[in-house]
């Protein structure tokens, strides 16, 4: 059960579950102080010892003759600079007479049951009231007259702190908001390993590390999506905590636009964390009477390692952020054309591959990018949501109704935030477009960027997009975003507004989703950008699951799907079984091992299944008819990281049911190794008194209790660690195995 406790004396809030401890109080000056975040400890009235009030030579005090209030020495729960602080702030607001310095004093405070919906934005929700306890701290700067509302939501259960911060401007000046971070959080110390997950297109998510160190550590994206560069999630770890053990904090923002996720070590070693919209370029307008909600951001703690950070994360975001009929179910298998065909297809083609699809067990035919407008390739057509009757002569209707004749389900691809200059909509509508009036226009794969911060934009494309979902039977919905953005402007915004366009964008995303999921709420919607370039938590509000990247080869998912799991659940993952050699990195793998790593996502498959030899379809009916048993302990089940891509030769993973009577064990080896030592592998989270059944394919290899498999390990040792033996598979480069354990 969680708690939130107000000594009304000393003006200290307590917010603690099972797990944490949130403690803040009210510091002299009337500002609000942060005391302790971490490991829970016991409710009492007092807790002044934990503001540190030493003076020191050469600070600058708050108070003439009080040498012990210095806001640089103080933990500040949401910093301001300018008035003693001078580390970089969590707020910055621009008031008419050219000043930014603010000070927010304590003024009340509201406890109320469950956890409020932020208008316009995806958040985590509750389902029932007893599930979380939200504090708003009402703090108002006298002199701008802004006033703050700091939103904290404690659930019942995990290290879950879930912060954001609203602005309301009561008095009668006109501000811009410079910056208006989601969350601020001071440490007492800076004993820590900032983990980030970077890369770029197709190698998107990768597990970084490095020790903070005095100065500024950061990560962001200033591309108008959270990209595939760097994503909206950071970890600080103790440097002596690993996956299953030792204090982890985790940091993830709800948002799909410019992030900064900072960590700011100051010369007394303390660590500020700053996240939110990347204040570059943001600047929003507040005039008497507005208000601005900022994202949500999500902070997990605790000392049971990173993969208990992880499952945290997993558990909220799979049950309490993504929505909807798809949320709990399990995911269709679907095949998509665009390895199979790219845009060179006919009816007749999509049709053989299809049939051959369902001969397989596949439940859903997606149709990629293409069949729209005049797109027969990327230069043209985007914007035009109209069937191009050339290719598909009786419509998306026709087509869908032949598949489903097939006794599969019909899915859709769309880009519905793009237009190509080579449109029906751009011909119509030049001035739609993120642009400045006589500078160039970039382009990113010959497209613009629709304005959605207009709304009669996004009115017109939801009318072309619902126009096709209520005409024809259309179960899936993929949603692309291939661009980043440049020269963001409107046209339709005065000059003093122009800072708020990026953040204007992404609200008129979620708007349109919004409006899709609620109009065809059993639409399966998947988002994508090129890839991961928007493999965020924002999104998966929307869209319960997510192409992670459009690196297709088994090998380099390991380290994508690996890198993405830290915060993400394995039923967000989209992972699909592509051709051999792979279309990205033209490496040649063993088709078992291209359906070992997907299965661990949304499966599915993007080839041409009608070029397969029959001894291949042979093993996709297998693989097939194995998801549909095991898909909903992969994608629902407990997942483990075992043995990491980014450390060696060998990956492995594991997921476990709710009642660990199964569990899926996935090992990958990349390249072959000869004379090998032996190798076991200590699985996790078995009940320990289970006897469990271990095979591997059809093959028994025997039965193992909980405790022998945890501690003393499941033995993966195999031919190459010496000679093959009768009826033992020689192994070859980037081989893998399923083990299957029921229990
Ligand atoms: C990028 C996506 O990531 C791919 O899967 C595919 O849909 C192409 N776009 C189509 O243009």
């Amino acid at each position: 059960m969680m708690s939130i406790i107000f000594n009304e004396e000393n003006k200290t809030f307590h917010l603690y579950n099972d797990t944490i401890s949130y403690i803040m109080t009210v510091l002299p000056n009337g500002t609000m102080g942060q005391l302790y975040f971490g490991k829970r400890i016991r409710p009492r009235g007092e807790y002044a010892h934990l503001i540190e009030m030493q003076p020191r030579a050469m600070g600058s005090y708050v108070y003439e003759g009080i040498r012990t209030l210095s806001l640089e020495h103080m933990k500040c729960e949401y910093g301001t600079y300018g008035s003693t602080d001078y580390r970089f702030p969590a707020v910055e607001i621009l008031q008419e007479n050219g000043s930014r310095i603010s000070e927010f004093c304590y003024t009340s405070h509201t406890i109320t049951p469950g956890k409020p919906k932020l208008a316009g934005l995806p958040a985590t929700y509750t389902e029932d009231d007893s599930e979380a306890e939200t504090l708003t701290l009402v703090l108002t700067d006298r002199v701008s007259g802004v006033q703050l509302e700091l939103l904290y939501t404690i659930f019942a259960h995990g290290g879950i702190l879930a912060r954001s911060a609203r602005f309301s401007n009561i008095g009668n000046q006109t501000l811009h908001l410079l910056k208006a971070m989601s969350l601020c959080l001071d440490l007492p110390d800076c004993d820590y390993d900032f983990m980030h997950f970077s890369g770029a297109w197709s190698r998107e998510r990768h597990v970084k590390v490095r020790h903070l160190e005095s100065g500024i550590q950061s990560v962001g994206s200033m591309r108008g999506h959270s990209s595939h560069e760097h994503n909206p999630f950071v970890i600080l770890k103790r440097p002596t905590a690993d996956e299953f053990q030792g204090e982890v904090l985790g940091f993830s923002l709800i948002y799909s636009g410019n992030f900064l996720a900072q960590a700011e070590v100051d010369t007394h070693d303390t660590t500020r964390i700053l996240m939110g919209i990347h204040p570059e370029w943001f600047d929003w307008k507040l005039v008497p009477g507005e208000t601005f909600q900022t994202p949500e951001a999500v902070m997990v703690y605790t000392d049971r390692g990173i993969n208990d950070m992880s499952q945290t994360f997993h558990e909220l975001y799979r049950s309490r952020l993504a929505r909807g009929y798809w949320r709990d179910r399990p995911r269709p298998i679907l095949i998509n054309n665009w390895e199979a065909t790219y845009f060179d297809f006919t009816e007749e083609k999509l049709l053989t591959i299809a049939k051959t699809a369902k001969e397989c067990g596949i439940e859903l035919f997606v149709l990629d990018d293409g069949w729209f407008g005049q797109r027969r390739n990327d230069r043209a057509g985007l914007g035009d949501w109209k069937v191009n009757t050339d290719l598909l002569p009786d419509g998306i209707t026709g087509i869908a109704e032949k598949i489903e004749a097939l006794g599969m389900k019909f899915g859709l691809w769309f880009e519905p935030e793009m237009v190509n200059k080579d449109s029906d909509l751009y011909r119509a509508h030049p001035d739609w477009i993120l642009s400045v009036p006589e500078r160039n226009h970039s382009h990113g794969r010959y497209q613009h960027v629709l304005d959605f911060s207009r709304k009669e934009i996004v009115d017109c494309i939801y009318d072309m997009m619902a126009d096709v979902l209520g005409t024809a039977k259309v179960s899936y919905v993929k949603w692309d975003m291939n661009r980043s953005i440049t020269e963001c402007w409107s046209h339709a915004l005065s000059p003093d507004r122009q800072g708020e366009v990026f953040h204007r964008y992404i609200l008129g995303v979620y708007d349109l989703y919004e409006r899709l999921t609620s109009a065809f709420p059993e639409i399966l919607f998947e988002s994508c950008a090129s890839g991961g370039a928007r493999f965020d938590p924002g999104l998966l509000y929307y869209a319960p699951q997510c192409w992670t990247s459009d690196d297709t080869d088994a090998i380099e998912r390991l380290k994508i799907q690996y890198g993405t799991s830290y915060c993400y659940p394995v039923s967000s993952m989209g992972a699909h079984v592509s051709v051999s050699p792979n279309h990205q990195v033209f490496r040649t793998t063993p088709l078992h091992t291209r359906a070992n790593v997907a299965c661990f996502g949304t499966f599915g498959y993007e080839l041409d299944l009608s070029r397969l030899s029959e001894d291949e379809l042979c093993q996709v009916k297998k693989q097939v008819a194995f998801m549909k048993e095991y898909r909903a302990l992969l994608q629902f089940g407990t997942f483990y990281r075992l043995e990491s891509p980014f450390g060696g030769n060998i990956t492995a993973w594991m997921s476990v049911s709710d009642n660990a009577d199964r569990a899926v064990v996935g090992w990958y080896r990349t390249l072959n190794a000869v004379n090998a030592p032996y190798s076991r592998l200590r699985l996790k989270g078995l009940d320990p008194d289970r006897l469990y059944k271990v095979r591997v394919d059809d093959r028994l290899i025997g039965e193992f209790y909980g405790d022998e498999l945890m501690y003393a390990g499941l033995v993966t040792s195999d031919g190459s660690s010496g000679e093959i033996l009768d009826g033992q598979k020689p192994s070859c480069d980037f081989d893998s195995r399923l083990f299957i354990l029921e229990g």
